[in-house]
């Protein structure tokens, strides 16, 4: 049987309007009840995410290739949606709106990245992936190192106690809802 998954059903899925089923996305919810604040969640997600796009390269099969592409286009979606409803704002508010600007067009940019890897996948050009893929790690690992080292710590230290905890509680929900 051949997985066939077009640019619509990854952007459905990862809006939660199609349901992946319980056994092809094990665990993500969990990913946002990791302990720690909204910082130490996102930090651990970046890690699942390099962790994901690894296995879509070492996938030994069309088949697995697609499986493992709609496990991390769908993780990517919803920790990309959690951040730009909770953090990208209050970066903007309390932090630098040139920053924050950055951070959602480089995220836009991702999300053609990938729906082009799953133009690829569903026309069956696996060939074209690792070049695909290379772009899309290099970007990521890009952008994550602009929220963990530029952005982020200086955000979490000019809030509060209080708003920390509130963005801590809406990015776990936003994230548990686009993955579920
Ligand atoms: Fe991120």
């Amino acid at each position: 049987m051949e997985l066939k998954l077009s640019r619509r059903d990854f952007g459905l899925a990862a809006a939660g309007v199609v349901a992946m089923g319980a056994t092809a996305m094990p665990g993500f919810a969990g990913a946002a009840d990791a302990g720690g604040d909204w910082l130490d969640i996102i930090k651990a997600q970046h890690q699942e995410l390099d962790r994901l796009l690894a296995a879509v390269k070492s996938a030994g099969s069309h088949e697995a290739r697609v499986a493992a592409f709609k496990r991390f286009s769908v993780y990517l979606f919803a920790h990309c949606l959690a951040e730009e409803v909770t953090v990208y704002p209050a970066l903007a508010i309390t932090g630098s709106e040139s920053a924050s600007k950055q951070l959602y067009g480089e995220q836009d940019g991702a999300k053609v990245l990938v729906a082009r890897v799953a133009d690829a996948l569903a026309a069956g050009h696996d060939s074209d992936l690792p070049a695909m893929l290379d772009t899309l790690g290099t970007a990521l690992h890009a952008h994550v190192a602009e929220e963990e080292n530029r952005d982020f710590p200086p955000l979490k230290a000019k809030e509060d106690a209080a708003t920390n905890t509130r963005l801590t509680s809406e990015f776990k929900a936003t994230f548990r809802r686009a993955s579920a």
